[in-house]
């Protein structure tokens, strides 16, 4: 830090200085989704070379029977936990098919987003009126203690579209542990993880010609200006995109094409860029059965099923403790 005393309050403004100040700078993905990026995520996730949501719907659509045996073992009431809801568009589908065999369980999405949460809440009431639904408004780990104490019912917890590629392994296997730690041995936790494939095919997903994902990655700059005062100029900037088949990691960066320097008035800060100068925006980590095996394993899980898509683009695992 400068000797310059400014009070960073928000994680994100301390987030955003310790990254861009940082070499190579970098920069959390966590920050594309504010309304506008929740939008860009939706239509990404219409883009024909996204696959990984067309992937896992059809594995929901052909496996509901399985999965809902899974998840109402023996017939015991349930609550379905499910963190980072969104849109809950894949979700209704376990959603329709429990209420419509009468299973009984509640319904317990959570999100960062109270947002999100109101309008998943109405869209459940209406077309699922018999399903229970209590939202839960913020982060994963925020919640964990909630989701912990709960109704004394037997818990599932969802993590779907593969988000935990968001983190790198050591992450992943803490946050899988913080999961494990919650679990009583006949929960489950039901998870989405994308998987290695032809790097081309990874590649588009990340890389459309139409700039829905340029915009997204670049709408963390225009947070930064929107919220925190920025001078970046959107235009200065590439979407670039890395896939590397042996690690199964995807980064995405945004490049600046020439030298130049902006500055961030809130963080009283002035960041200049070299030309061709990186900021590491996001991990989409792409897995297969070992890898997921071996993550489970240190976290003191085990994988109880797995279901996947015709071409084995996608999978999901059930897990329980070991
Ligand atoms: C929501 C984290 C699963 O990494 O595939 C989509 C976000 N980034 N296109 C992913 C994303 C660029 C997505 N996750």
């Amino acid at each position: 830090m400068q000797e310059k005393s400014i009070v960073l309050t928000s994680t994100f403004e301390q987030e955003v200085h310790e990254g861009l100040t940082a070499q190579p700078k970098y920069l959390s993905s966590k920050y594309f989704y504010d309304e506008i990026g929740d939008k860009l995520f939706q239509d990404i996730m219409a883009m024909p070379e996204y696959y990984l949501t067309d992937c896992e719907f059809d594995i929901l659509e052909h496996h509901k029977e399985n999965i809902a045996s899974f998840f109402s073992n023996m017939d015991k009431a349930f609550s379905l936990f499910e963190l980072g809801a969104g849109d809950g568009k894949k979700t209704k589908i376990l959603l329709r098919y429990l209420s419509d065999k009468k299973i009984e369980f509640d319904y317990r999405p959570i999100d960062i987003s109270q947002n999100v949460l109101d309008q998943l809440e109405a869209s459940v009431n209406k077309e699922l009126p018999n399903v229970t639904i209590n939202t839960l408004q913020g982060t994963y780990f925020e919640t964990l203690a909630d989701i912990a104490e709960s109704n004394g019912r037997r818990k599932v917890i969802l993590f779907l579209g593969s988000n935990i590629g968001n983190l790198l392994h050591p992450q992943a296997i803490s946050f899988l542990r913080n999961i494990q730690e919650i679990l009583n041995d006949d929960d489950l936790v039901f998870m989405g993880f994308d998987q290695k494939k032809n790097p081309q095919t990874v590649l588009d997903a990340y890389n459309d010609k139409t700039g829905i994902t340029e915009a997204f990655n670049k709408n963390i700059l225009t947070r930064i200006n929107n919220e925190l005062g920025g001078t970046f100029d959107l235009d200065k900037f590439l979407h670039w995109e890395v896939y590397d088949p042996e690690s199964g990691t995807a980064k995405s960066y945004l490049v600046s094409k020439e030298a130049h320097t902006i500055t961030i008035g809130k963080l009283d800060l002035e960041i200049s860029f070299k030309a061709w100068e990186t900021i590491h925006t996001e991990i989409s980590q792409k897995y297969d059965d070992d890898i997921v095996s071996w993550l489970a394993n240190e976290a003191g899980l085990k994988i109880e099923s797995q279901f996947s898509d015709e071409n084995d683009y996608y999978k999901n695992y059930i897990f329980k403790k070991k």
